[in-house]
């Protein structure tokens, strides 16, 4: 799947694996306060039951964003999606979660569920705009040092 993104540049979304884990892992420590480790992001892409895609800059082959969920049966959490903060609010979190979606749909999923951070407007407006519906709540639930818990938000789309 293929996009011209706000910037001119080409981007293509594809399904990732542990080859990108390091790539990973830097988009991810620049988009959270709690980052997650190259080993961690190793184990999660190899594992059968993650479903992966990255958005790729066609020229360069650096990965702009990427999104990552596990699946049981027929339910899947996402579980982080993140998107270079140069690249930001060009279409690209859109386009990954498209089809992201498409992919879980294609393998029998009929559940999505996700956390968000009750202050993140910016990805609770994404997921709304997907159909996303919240379901739950968990008080104090992101710790970070120096920073009040934080909420995070349980929300549920219906797909299949
Ligand atoms: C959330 C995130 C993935 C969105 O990626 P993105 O590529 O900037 O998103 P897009 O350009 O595709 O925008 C899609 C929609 O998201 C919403 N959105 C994105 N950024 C927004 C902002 N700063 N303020 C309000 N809405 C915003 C809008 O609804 C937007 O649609 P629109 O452009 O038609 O208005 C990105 O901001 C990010 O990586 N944030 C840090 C990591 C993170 O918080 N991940 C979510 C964890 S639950």
């Amino acid at each position: 799947m293929f996009g011209l993104f706000a910037k001119g540049v080409a981007t293509a979304t594809r399904p990732i694996g542990a080859e990108r884990s390091a790539e990973c892992a830097i988009l991810h420590s620049s988009s959270f306060a709690y980052p997650w480790k190259e080993a961690d992001f190793e184990q999660l892409l190899a594992a059968p039951e993650t479903s992966a895609r990255g958005a790729i800059e066609t020229k360069e082959s650096n990965l702009a964003g990427f999104i990552l969920s596990r699946c049981a049966i027929d339910e899947a959490e996402i579980l982080t999606i993140a998107v270079a903060p140069a690249w930001r609010r060009n279409g690209i979190g859109r386009s990954l979660l498209a089809a992201h979606l498409a992919d879980l749909a294609a393998m029998g999923i009929k559940r999505v569920f996700l956390e968000v951070d009750v202050a993140n407007v910016s990805a609770r407006t994404l997921y709304v705009s997907f159909g996303f519906r919240q379901v739950g709540e968990r008080k104090s639930y992101y710790r970070v040092a120096d920073a009040a818990p934080a909420t995070a938000l349980v929300m549920r789309l219906d797909i299949n």
